[in-house]
Formats: structure tokens, C-alpha cells, sequence
């Protein structure tokens, strides 16, 4: 099974989280500021980011315009964030539209509990990948 993990962050919450989901996933991170566009298809893609000012960062949406359900089969979100879910929210909600398949379960982390919350989200990624 091809399993991998992308995320967009600015001041490394969500990196951090990605790292613990991909060790959990026995993958590489890799930020979609490296890797614009998923370059092979993907049976489970965990793809994160956060809100800035109550929207999810430009250059995600525009990562996740470019995936179709032909290039992943399953996609589980994580994010982390002050108070708001409205980065996976609106991710569901755009993939789905598009056909591409979401788990409604996600992974969160509050901004400040990224530490305490890397080996849940290692073994959260080690069950969604079961
Ligand atoms: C300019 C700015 C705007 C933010 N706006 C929001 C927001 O609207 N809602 C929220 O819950 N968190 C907000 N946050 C908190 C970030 O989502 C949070 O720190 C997140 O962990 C950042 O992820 P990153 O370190 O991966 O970039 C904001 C942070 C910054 C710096």
C-alpha cells in the first residue's frame, strides 16, 4: 500500500504533526512547498494545514484543487489551529465535491500541545492505515 504525507505550514506546527503522522506511517513528510503536485498515486494521502486569519492557507487549496480521485484513493486530514477546524472542514468539503474519498476522522492539535500531541498522531496514522 503507497502511503504518503503532505502538509503547508508557516511556522512549523503542522510540520511537526506531519513528521509524527509519517513516522506513524513508516513514510517522509514532504512539504507541498517542495512538491507542488503529488507526483505518483497514493492509496491513503494524509494532507494537513492550518487556518491563518480564519482561511486555510492559498497555496493548500490550491494542492488540493490539483488532486483528483484518480491520484488518491483515500484522504485523511490533519491540522492543527488556535480554536477553528475550518482548514479540514473546508477540505472535506472541496474534495468531496470532487469525488475524492475523505475520512470523516481527522487529526487535531492545538497550536500550543503540538509536542504532547506527536505520539498520539503516530499512532492515529499507524490505525488509519491498518
Ligand atoms: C497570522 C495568523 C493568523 C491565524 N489565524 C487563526 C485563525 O483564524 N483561527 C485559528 O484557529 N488559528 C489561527 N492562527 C493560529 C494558527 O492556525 C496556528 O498557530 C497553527 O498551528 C499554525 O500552523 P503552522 O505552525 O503549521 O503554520 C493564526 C496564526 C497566525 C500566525
Amino acid at each position: 500500500m503507497k502511503v504518503a504525507v503532505r502538509y503547508y505550514s508557516k511556522s512549523g506546527n503542522t510540520k511537526a504533526i506531519a513528521e509524527a503522522i509519517a513516522e506513524g506511517a513508516g513514510v517522509t513528510a514532504v512539504s507541498i512547498t517542495d512538491e507542488p503536485k503529488l507526483s505518483e498515486r497514493v492509496d491513503i494521502l494524509f494532507l494537513g494545514g492550518a487556518p491563518y486569519a480564519n482561511i486555510m492557507a492559498p497555496e493548500l487549496r490550491a494542492y488540493a484543487e490539483k488532486l483528483s480521485a484518480d491520484l488518491v484513493c483515500r484522504v485523511v486530514l490533519f491540522t492543527t489551529s488556535n480554536w477553528s477546524r475550518r482548514t479540514v472542514n473546508a477540505l472535506k468539503k472541496s474534495l468531496r465535491a470532487k469525488g475524492v474519498a475523505v475520512e470523516d476522522d481527522y487529526f487535531y492539535a492545538h497550536m500550543t500541545r503540538v509536542k504532547a500531541r506527536a505520539n498520539p498522531a503516530k499512532e492515529f496514522a499507524a490505525k488509519m492505515i491498518k
